[in-house]
């Protein structure tokens, strides 16, 4: 079928234009669009500091309505709403072991945009193929992606499917990152780098998780202020003050758990230094091959700290996103507060927006 999707063909460059569409294949559905999410990886692909094959359509946020199901799709029908996630394998040790989010094979499928059999969905109307980036590639009206990757949800309006976009991504990685990775205790203390779209959803999970004390360190003054609206108990602008001592103080000598969701490398020493002995610190920022030196005896070795890198919050979205749907219903996980909703068409827009941080969630509805 022929759908519009916004393309990319060359660095930077963004189009919508008409492309081919392939049915979906055993094991696959088709889904049409409802609106979907802008993250800062989509960004980091299209200016190739991720370097995804070209031409692709990026997108990895989509929510929308089966169309169409492929042979041997199982739990999914003709019309139910999906949030949409990244793609995983299935059948490498870690898929196996229900942690999809360290498949062996997760580069090939997130940046190269094939599907496990190797090949793709899209193509330009010339034949060439086109990367479904995360295996969705949903700044597009329609897009083929593996049962895997999608997650039937129960959610009451369109309207309210489209403010759960980031769910398959942000959302999943910040909440998992505190509610999967930290597994905090009640009552222990939390600091949470980045109060944006990742850092904002750690912060509601910590609240969910029952933290005593959240603290939110950013530098724009506007995401302290939400920050404190969804959950924060304290907030540190770390422009103006030292914010591993602020921490130390807040916390009578250090965090048992922090969160580096800033995106700025360097913030990864200060995430490891605001902890107490014993302490965990989570690392989910994009950063390409930036190099940050830790003195490993001060920071890790004797203070028994223990650092984790991982992707996508170690969340399961089969079992994970469902649970954080319950969350939103329940109130609990107010992420509309996070979003700004754009035409499909002023995608340009809602890219530079969220660049410019005018916007922590941009949504493009379709
Ligand atoms: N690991 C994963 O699976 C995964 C998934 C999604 C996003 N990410 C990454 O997570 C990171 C955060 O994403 P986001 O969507 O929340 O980005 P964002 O830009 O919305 O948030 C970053 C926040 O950090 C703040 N900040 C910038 N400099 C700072 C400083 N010096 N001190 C304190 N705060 C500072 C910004 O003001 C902003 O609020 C990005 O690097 C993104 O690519 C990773
Ligand atoms: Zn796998
Ligand atoms: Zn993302």
């Amino acid at each position: 079928m022929k759908v519009r999707a916004c393309v990319v063909r060359e660095k930077g460059k963004m189009a919508i234009e008409e492309v081919n569409l392939d049915k979906p294949r055993a094991s696959e559905v088709l889904v049409k669009l409802v609106a979907a999410g802008v993250c800062h990886t989509d960004a980091a692909g299209l200016n190739q500091v991720i370097p995804v094959t070209l031409p692709a359509i990026f997108g990895h946020e989509g929510v929308g309505i089966v169309e169409e199901v492929g042979v041997g799709v199982e739990g999914l029908a003709v019309g139910d709403r999906v949030i949409m996630s990244y793609p995983s394998c299935g059948t490498c040790e870690h898929c196996v072991n229900g942690h999809p989010w360290a498949c062996d094979n997760l580069n090939r499928l997130f940046f190269d945009g094939s599907f496990k059999d190797g090949s793709k969905r899209f193509s330009l109307p010339d034949g060439t193929p086109v990367s479904s980036f995360f295996g969705q590639g949903s700044f597009s009206e329609y897009v083929v992606v593996d049962a895997r990757n999608a997650v039937k949800v129960d959610v009451k309006s369109d309207e309210d499917l489209a403010k759960l976009c980031s769910l398959g991504c942000g959302v999943q990685t910040g909440a998992g990152a505190v509610l999967n990775s930290l597994e905090p205790k009640q009552f222990h203390t939390i600091a949470v780098f980045g109060a944006g779209g990742v850092g904002m959803a750690a912060i509601m999970a910590a609240k969910i998780a029952g933290c005593s004390k959240i603290i939110a360190v950013d530098v724009v003054p506007s995401r302290l202020e939400m920050a404190l609206e969804l959950g924060a108990t304290h907030v540190v602008n770390g422009k103006e003050v030292n914010a591993v001592e602020a921490i130390k103080e807040i916390t009578n000598g250090g965090a048992h758990y922090s969160v580096e969701s800033s995106g700025v490398p360097a913030l990864a020493l200060q995430a490891l230094g605001c902890l107490r002995r014993e302490g965990k610190c989570v690392l989910v920022s994009v950063t390409g091959d930036a190099e940050v030196p830790i003195p490993l005896e001060p920071y890790l070795m004797n203070p028994s700290v223990t650092l984790i890198g991982v992707t996508e919050g170690a969340s399961n979205p089969q079992v994970f996103i469902p649970r954080l749907v319950q969350y939103f219903n329940e109130g609990r996980l107010p992420v509309d507060k996070l979003i700004k909703l754009y035409k499909f068409e002023e995608i340009e827009k809602a890219h530079e927006d969220s660049h410019n941080g005018v916007t922590i969630k941009p949504i493009l509805v379709f």
